[in-house]
């Protein structure tokens, strides 16, 4: 049997709290928020309870969790060889939606990082994540927590739908802030490379280190079999919705008439329609279903939409889905990524 239990304005009531903090304790899970998704969270340093996260996820068990934790110290615990540069990524991006890759200490099971001898550690700003973790015993390992293969959840009922009876808690804390899973940076290597692109930039994590890459299979738009991501979870194929979801690329005018005669076509196939639409441009859609994902003048609206769009879909059980593009710098470097993988790279340039 699943507890909900509210988060009210940010914080949990002491006895929640305690409850939460016995759950994870004992080796069960607790679905919990954080400002990226929501994350279902076990005990790190026990075997037996990350294994269980798999099975509730129904996730392969070579994909790695990330370790959370509540200071910034704690790294030192569960981690080894640790660079300055990691240092100087924590004091300038934690609390916040930024993950660390490090060689782990013996103490981190394998069940925790998928055999690797690596460790994913990522301190979260979310208060009422913060307070779990150091009520818990300060490592936390979650994943997003939603059904693999689902877009990560970014409201409690997205986690409800996902995992009801099948976790022992789920904390509701409203909707996520920021929308998109974290940024990965691995710093075990020669170079430090981004294994994930997400709200935390490119060009910000360089003012405070230096020249970092891309990991060569975030920018595999053609699925090049030979390019194996460095971050296990990016190889699969992730927020995946029900639909077949489009792409379409270009001037905004020709993107919309495109996407409107495909729509039309396929509305009188009899399949049913969906478009991702922007405040700006919703008006210039005439067939299906249109959601509004957020605002092009905010750029974070969008990234805050974007998972909530894709599951309303997936609720509709919507057939075709056609999508406008996005600015592919900065922020929109991971919203491209997340919306390019759940369109299994379908992108169409329109003239
Ligand atoms: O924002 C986030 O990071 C959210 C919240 C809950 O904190 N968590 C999250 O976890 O997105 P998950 O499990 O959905 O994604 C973790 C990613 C996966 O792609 C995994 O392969 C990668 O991190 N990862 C974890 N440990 C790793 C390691 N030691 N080496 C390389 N990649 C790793
Ligand atoms: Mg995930």
């Amino acid at each position: 049997n699943t507890l909900i239990i509210q988060a009210t304005d940010g914080s949990l009531k002491e006895d929640d709290l305690k409850k939460a903090a016995d759950i994870i304790k004992s080796g069960g899970l607790v679905a919990f928020p954080t400002e990226t998704v929501y994350g279902l969270g076990a005990d790190a340093l026990n075997p037996e309870a990350s294994k269980k996260i798999y099975e509730a996820k129904g996730r392969p068990s070579d994909n790695p969790l990330i370790v959370h934790i509540a200071y910034p110290n704690d790294i030192e615990a569960i981690a080894k060889d640790i660079p300055k540069e990691a240092y100087r990524l924590a004091e300038v991006f934690w609390p916040g939606p930024l993950t660390i890759i490090l060689g782990k200490k013996e103490i981190v099971p394998y069940n925790t990082t998928g055999g690797l001898d690596t460790v994913a550690i990522r301190l979260p700003a979310n208060k009422t994540a913060r307070a779990l973790i150091e009520r818990s015993g300060g490592f936390i390992a979650a994943p997003s927590a939603n059904s693999s293969g689902k877009p990560s959840p970014t409201q409690a009922k997205h986690v409800i739908d996902d995992l009801y009876g099948k976790v022992d808690m789920i904390i509701d804390g409203g909707k996520s802030t920021l929308g998109l899973e974290s940024t990965i940076v691995d710093l075990t290597g020669e170079k430090p490379v981004i294994l994930r692109p997400g709200c935390i930039t490119k060009a910000m994590l360089e003012n405070v280190i230096g020249k970092i890459e891309y990991d060569k299979a975030i920018l595999n738009m053609n699925m090049d079999e030979n390019i194996i991501p460095k971050a296990p979870g990016m190889k699969y194929r992730h927020y995946a919705p029900e639909g077949c979801l489009t792409i379409y690329e270009g001037n905004i005018g020709k993107v919309a008439e495109a996407i409107n005669k495909r729509a039309k076509e396929c509305l009188e196939k009899g399949k049913t329609v969906g478009i991702i639409a922007t405040e700006e441009t919703k008006d210039l859609y005439q067939y299906g279903t249109v959601e509004v994902i957020g605002s092009r003048k905010e750029e974070d609206s969008i990234a805050a939409g974007l998972y909530a769009v894709l599951r309303k879909f997936d609720e509709l059980h919507t057939e075709y889905i056609f999508s406008e593009s996005f600015a592919d710098n900065g922020l929109g470097q991971a919203i491209m990524n997340r919306l390019l993988k759940a369109a299994g790279y379908r992108l169409v340039k329109v003239e």
